[in-house]
């Protein structure tokens, strides 16, 4: 095996060279080389830089290795060991440098970073905090406390140029190894004992304690029950309370703590399900069409938020409406959202004005002959959903791909309007389009596979996370919600309030309840749906309660008032009178004897309801993998990431609660809509779990 850490030599400089790719990970022999070569440095020359190969630091800790025995030497004994080193140590900051990489920079005596370098300490976003001594060196070199805790506890990264400012490195370069040769020449042989940041002294004042507590409180807050981002500022507190040896015990015991609890093994599931999910199906060979060019059918609310995403990243956009005034409104609404950015930084007048540069707009169907994907978010319904395939089948040039926005029809037969169904595919994206990072690829029977590389290739430019879906009512995403507020509608019939619902799932960690839920995307929504849908007597009078707030003019917060009523100036809600009335009268119109629902009770009925279908969804192979699900529903539904998602949380009750649960729950709430999956019973029964079944799987 090549080895991954050598040393060159540059007249008295050794440039140590860290190449492990694809991030430069601080596998195992990464770490012991880094030592070992650093030993023969220090025998040989008069000053050392610390290197990686292929523009990247180092991105971290190889997660790979977290919950295995931990194998010597560990990283902060490496971050030690080149702290002492009897040579100044230069790093040559590029790329990414995170995590263990950024706390190898801080060992280091000198660091000279690349402008573009992304330097942060993303570990919260794992559910750990830096261990190998960032927590305490970081505040030790920093100007400014304030900088030190949110760099450790919102885990974002920062550019080389920032880095700069804050004193965190101490020059810039686009040449980074030569800019840091450089260095090491200029300080080689001379005094460096206080660039040790272990020996730099900290002492705390009323400013430092004050700028602690008041961040303590707004980490709380944005966390939202993430438990890391919180232990890892307060870790980083120490450094100024207490000396860097017990600094350095605390964040020790506080990184051991984390890294074995379930919060950081749900943060670093969904981290793998993310890539994986990324990754094009094994049975799907060959490389992406060449997009150049893109179609969107409909300025609406979804056909907007496509097209910003598609001009986000730099692509042309022919938006094609039915009439001028649509267009006038559509384009309106993008640039108007788009404007709204300026005053808070995130964007120019400049910007706005060359995102609207990449839009073309048009009423006639053959200004789409161009495009090499089209786009159609059109009215969600399967007559006017085929109409358009047949038109653009007749003017879309040859090999242009034709995607369908829908939520729930059924792509197949869409793709059988055309005379190209392996042209065709779902892309599902959801609403604003702009923001929610999710994408579900539709794949259908007939897809050809450059098509489904070329939806994959065209979400990692525009920045979406990609989850590839079978053909199946509302695909995985959607499909789920049915039972889930199935669940959350009975349970206000059965005596719960609103309220209590919403309030037990935000407490779980959901962004928003189910209810309130409703509320946002207007109760007339599902209406629709169900007049259509010829419901079953048993669901019917689930939603009972919802028809009649719309017929009596409730229709959400669009109309002022839903399930709750809304603030007009501050949108805050409170209790709907006119909604409990409602209520009232369908419990009493069935005979429904309410009782006391405890909290403990909601997330169970819900988030079981959610596995099952997840299960249903598997077993039919609309999803291909149980994290596939767990990532759909923490980027498209606000499900609390350091929970992993839905089936991983059922893996962690386990599958044999929630298999007589289900049973227990088959005969009384809920009746047969329950609908236990095989697949799930199956996997109890065997003490198995999704995360198993995934393994058998890939
Ligand atoms: N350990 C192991 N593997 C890693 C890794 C890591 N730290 N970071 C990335 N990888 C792997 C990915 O799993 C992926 O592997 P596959 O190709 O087999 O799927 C591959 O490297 C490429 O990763 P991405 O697809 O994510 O590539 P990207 O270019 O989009 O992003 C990145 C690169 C920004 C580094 C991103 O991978 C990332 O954010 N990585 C995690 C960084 C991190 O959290 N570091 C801190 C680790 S914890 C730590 O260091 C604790 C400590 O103090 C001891």
């Amino acid at each position: 095996m090549t080895k991954s850490v050598t040393t060159e030599m540059r007249g008295d400089i050794a440039v140590i060279w860290i190449n492990n790719p694809p991030v430069n990970a601080l596998s195992h022999h990464v770490r012991s080389g880094i030592v070992e070569e650093l030993a023969v440095a220090q025998s040989m020359a008069k000053a050392a830089v610390l290197a990686g190969y292929g523009g990247t630091f180092i991105a971290g800790a190889d997660i790979r290795e977290f919950g295995k025995p931990p194998i010597e030497p560990m990283l902060g004994s490496v971050c030690a060991t080149i702290e002492a080193s009897s040579i100044p140590v230069v790093a040559a900051v590029e790329g990414n440098t995170l995590g263990g990489g950024l706390e190898t920079a801080l060992g280091c005596h000198y660091r000279v970073a690349n402008p573009k370098a992304k330097l942060g300490l993303p570990e919260v976003n794992l559910g750990i905090l830096p261990g190998a001594g960032g927590t305490q060196r970081l505040p030790r070199l920093l100007l400014n406390p304030t900088e030190a805790v949110n760099m450790v506890s919102s885990g974002r990264p920062i550019s080389g140029t920032k880095a700069q400012e804050i004193g965190l490195v101490d020059q810039v370069s686009d040449d980074t190894v030569e800019a840091a040769i450089a260095l090491a020449t200029e300080v080689a042989g001379k005094p460096f004992e206080d660039r040790r940041l272990s020996k730099v002294e900290l002492v705390t004042t009323p400013e430092v304690e004050a700028i602690f507590e008041t961040a303590f409180g707004a980490i709380t807050k944005m966390a939202k029950g993430a438990a890391a981002p919180l232990q890892a500022a307060q870790v980083a507190k120490a450094a100024y309370n207490v000396p860097f040896e017990d600094g350095i015990a605390l964040e020790r015991a506080t990184f051991m703590e984390l890294v074995a609890s379930d919060q950081s093994k749900a943060l670093r599931h969904i981290f793998f399900a993310e890539r994986q999910a990324a990754k094009p199906p094994k049975d799907v060979t060959g490389s992406p069409r060449e997009i150049k060019k893109i179609g969107v059918l409909g300025a609406g609310t979804m056909g907007g938020g496509i097209a910003m995403t598609y001009a986000e990243a730099g692509f042309p956009v022919t938006m094609l409406e039915m009439t001028d005034e649509a267009l006038d409104r559509g384009f309106a609404t993008m640039e108007s959202n788009w404007s709204r950015g300026i005053k808070s930084g995130r964007i120019t007048a400049e910007g706005v004005a060359e995102r609207m540069a990449r839009l073309t707009r048009t009423t006639d169907y053959k200004d789409l002959a161009d495009c090499d994907l089209i786009v159609e978010a059109v009215f969600e319904t399967m007559e006017v959903k085929r109409d358009v395939f047949r038109k653009l089948d007749k003017v879309a040039k040859k090999g242009a791909i034709l995607a369908s926005n829908t939520s729930y029809l059924d792509v197949n037969a869409i793709a059988a309007e055309t005379s190209r169904p392996e042209d065709v595919l779902g892309m599902h994206y959801f609403s604003p389009a702009n923001i929610m990072p999710l994408l579900e690829i539709v794949r259908a029977d007939k897809t050809a596979d450059d098509v489904l590389l070329s939806a994959l290739a065209v979400a990692k430019k525009t920045r979406k996370m990609p989850v590839i879906a079978g053909v199946g009512h509302g695909f995985i995403g959607n499909r789920m919600l049915t039972p889930y507020f199935r669940q959350a509608n009975l349970m206000v019939l059965e005596g719960a309030s609103p309220e209590q619902i919403d309030n037990a799932l935000t407490n779980f960690g959901w962004a928003m309840g189910p209810i309130a839920v409703s509320d946002l995307a207007g109760l007339d929504i599902g209406y629709k749906s169900r007049k259509d849908q010829n419901l079953d007597e048993h669901e019917a009078r689930v939603y009972l309660a919802a028809d009649r707030l719309v017929e009596a003019g409730h229709l959400g917060q669009k109309s002022g008032s839903g399930f709750y009523i809304y603030d007009k100036a501050t949108r805050a809600r409170s209790e709907n009178p006119e909604a409990t009335r409602i209520v009232e009268e369908v419990r009493a119109e069935f005979g429904i004897n309410t009782r006391t629902i405890s909290d403990e009770e909601i997330v169970e009925r819900t988030m079981y309801a959610l596995a099952n279908e997840g299960a249903h969804a598997l077993a039919e192979g609309v999803a291909s993998r149980a994290s596939d699900i767990d990532v759909v529903y923490n980027h498209g539904y606000g499900y609390p990431r350091w929970r992993g998602g839905p089936m991983h949380y059922a893996d962690n009750v386990g599958l044999k609660k929630i298999a007589e649960k289900l049973s227990e729950y088959g005969d009384g709430a809920g009746g047969a809509h329950w609908n236990p999956s095989d697949l799930l019973m199956s996997l109890a029964e065997d003490s198995r779990s999704f995360g198993d079944w995934d393994k058998d799987n890939s």
